[in-house]
């Protein structure tokens, strides 16, 4: 554990005696949000449609520190008010509290807008939008009684017109306008409410399908991938005291690359702009 990357910047026991509920906590971007807290001291409840999944991430979190606690609840689709009603009632009874809520279950599929059925439409905003909504309906006495904070996990596609991704597009929309508005509604009973905005993250499920096996690396300000520790490193900032003064924002994370636009697909970036760049400077 002492080589943890959260542990170079973090202090330990940042998060003692905290507790997160965290949906879909078994896939590989909120797997290591949730292994992040775990380090600092962080109870955590995964959360996911499938009970395997779920039960193994609460398993590897529990090899983390002895005295943090990690339980996984399956069969829960954040669809479903009463699913989730019942996934926090048993992270209170076996973990005592949650402080903290990644609303992280989402689902994508690479659709143009002919091939996308008006179900499959509904789908992604149904497990995105309305499942977020949903986690925090479930999780509001909770949050409430201990001035918690909340996590929403957007994207960048809505900010310009990503193909492909309408309705996932859509839906992160809907999300940021929910984070907005939460933001102001729970902020007088002291409950601070953001999201997060992941780019091209490596090794994730999401990467693969949108990059289609062509490299961005070059087209990215940064120069190289996200990782998904750099998710984690932003959600511990959000989560601790050090943003307690911080609620109804997006917090981008993604190397700049939104900012590209049209120049995504030019030779100017970064090729001659590097030339440029190596120059003596103009005074
Ligand atoms: N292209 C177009 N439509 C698709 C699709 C695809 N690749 N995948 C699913 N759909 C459509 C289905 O055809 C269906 O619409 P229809 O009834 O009109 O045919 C609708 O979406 C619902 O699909 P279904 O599989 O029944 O829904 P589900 O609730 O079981 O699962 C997803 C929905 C999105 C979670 C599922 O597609 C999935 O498992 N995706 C991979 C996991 C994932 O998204 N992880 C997140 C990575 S960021």
């Amino acid at each position: 554990m002492s080589s943890s990357p959260f542990l170079r910047v973090w202090q330990p026991d940042l998060f003692k005696d905290k507790v997160a509920f965290v949906t879909g906590g078994s896939g590989t971007i909120c797997k290591r949000q949730a292994e992040a807290l775990v380090t600092l001291g962080c109870s955590v409840a995964i959360i996911g449609r499938n009970s395997e999944k779920a039960t193994a991430a609460a398993s590897e979190l529990n090899q983390i520190r002895e005295d943090v606690r990690a339980i996984g609840i399956g069969d829960c689709d954040v669809r479903k008010l009463d699913d989730l009603v019942r996934a926090v009632k048993k992270t209170v009874d076996e973990l005592g509290r949650i402080d903290f809520v990644i609303c992280g279950a989402a689902g994508n599929f690479i659709a143009d807008f002919n091939s996308l059925s008006a179900n499959a439409f509904k789908t992604v905003v149904d497990i995105d939008l309305l499942g977020s909504f949903n986690t925090v309906k479930a999780c509001y006495n909770e949050l409430k009684k201990n001035k918690g904070v909340v996590l929403f996990v957007s994207a960048t596609f809505h900010y310009y017109g990503v193909p492909f991704q309408a309705h996932v597009g859509a839906a992160k929309a809907g999300i940021d306008a929910l984070s907005n508005a939460l933001a102001v509604e729970l902020g007088p009973i002291g409950v601070r409410v953001n999201a997060i905005a992941p780019g091209a993250i490596g090794n994730t499920e999401g990467y693969r399908k949108l990059s289609s096996g062509s490299p961005m690396q070059k087209k990215i300000p940064l120069q190289k991938l996200g990782s998904t520790d750099d998710i984690a490193q932003a959600t511990i900032f959000l989560f601790s005291n050090a943003a307690q003064y911080i609620t109804g924002t997006v917090q981008i994370v993604d190397g700049g690359f939104w900012h590209m636009g049209p120049l995504v697909t030019t030779e100017l970036y970064p090729e001659q702009l590097l030339k440029r760049l190596a120059r003596e400077p103009k005074l």
